[in-house]
């Protein structure tokens, strides 16, 4: 960028609740991803202070709805973007229901270190007090800030900045509902302007050595999250370990479940089905070899990753031809 030139941030929309619209802005009511990307540009003018914007409309959904394709559609074009030396940062605005899943995915497969800012709304565009005006232009002010560089995907949600990794939505509602409950927030942002508290260490971006460059979208690994409860018996687990190349536990406490369902685990380990125990808690970290062998059991544990987010690596990792014997090693270094 030369002396004086507005920095280029690119918006890659994707539809969620920051493009919804309510037929009556008093009612709850709403439909995600209603306005196009170029309409939620125009309801914040305040954004033509920031950067040069250029918009493209990847999707228009509600991102309980998104699919692999659109997966590998904004890595591709995340990369493509981050080629052009014209391109100063990215924002994908996208629902909150998976947002943490697309940006860790993100993080692991976008090659380039300029920012790269995922933004989401808890109140529809319509809303009355919409909280979507404010999350864009934070989003919009952090992807022109070269602060922000390196960090792999950042999310800006209620004024907070987070890292792809450690992002969740904690919360069904309410204006506060993602944190990152393990590591804890990457910093602040409030009327553009951001603060940094900590740096996120573990690989992504241009130290990530994942891919499904190679793979058409039909070919990833299925895998499968399975959530366990009071006397849960192993049936569930043999009719998924008979489809699935991975499944992902998402266990009672440290990762934990009943007897059977450990011993069905076992088998689908035994046939070479990959098995991850992760927690259903919501943070902390699970161990290997505490309660359950994991060594004799042939498992691979998640440490704090939840299991959304173990899903979409063990799937990129046994893409990439790992097996048991380098699994752990991924889980313990992305
Ligand atoms: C969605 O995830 O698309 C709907 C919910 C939201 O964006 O808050």
């Amino acid at each position: 960028m030369r002396d004086g030139q507005q920095s280029v941030v690119v918006v890659l929309a994707t539809g969620g609740t920051i493009a919804g619209v309510q037929v009556d802005p008093t009612t709850a009511n709403y439909t995600a991803g209603s306005f196009s990307g170029d309409q939620l540009i125009a309801t914040v003018p305040q954004l033509a202070r920031l950067a040069e914007l250029r918009v493209e409309q990847i999707d228009n959904i509600g991102s309980q709805n998104i699919k692999h394709e659109t997966w590998q559609v904004l890595a591709t074009r995340i990369n493509a973007l981050f080629r052009d030396p014209a391109v100063n940062g990215v924002v994908v605005t996208h629902g909150t229901d998976t947002l943490e899943e697309t940006a860790y995915f993100l993080s692991l497969v976008v090659r380039h270190d300029k920012p790269l800012v995922l933004v989401g709304a808890m109140r529809a565009a319509t809303a009355l007090s919409s909280d979507g005006a404010a999350n864009l232009y934070n989003a919009v002010a952090l992807a022109a800030n070269p602060t922000a560089a390196g960090r792999g995907p950042l999310v800006v949600m209620n004024e907070d900045i987070h890292y792809a990794r450690e992002v969740q939505k904690t919360a069904a509602d309410g204006m506060n509902a993602f944190s990152s409950p393990n590591r804890g927030r990457a910093g602040m942002i409030g009327n553009g302007r951001a603060v940094f508290f900590s740096r996120q260490e573990t690989c992504h971006t241009t130290r990530s050595k994942l891919t499904l460059e190679h793979l058409d979208v039909g070919q990833w690994p299925r895998v499968d999250i399975l959530y366990a409860y009071a006397s849960m018996e192993g049936e569930l687990v043999d009719y998924v370990a008979s489809r699935a190349k991975g499944i992902v536990l998402a266990g009672v406490g440290n990762g934990n479940a009943s007897v059977t369902t450990i011993n069905a685990l076992t088998r689908a380990a035994a046939r070479g089905v990959a098995v991850v125990r992760a927690s259903r808690t919501g943070s902390g970290l699970v161990s290997r070899n505490v309660e359950v062998d994991d060594s004799a059991n042939g498992f691979t544990v998640a440490g704090d990753l939840s299991p959304q987010k173990a899903r979409v690596l063990l799937m990129l990792a046994l893409a990439c031809g790992h097996q048991r014997a380098t699994l752990q090693a991924c889980f313990d270094h992305y």
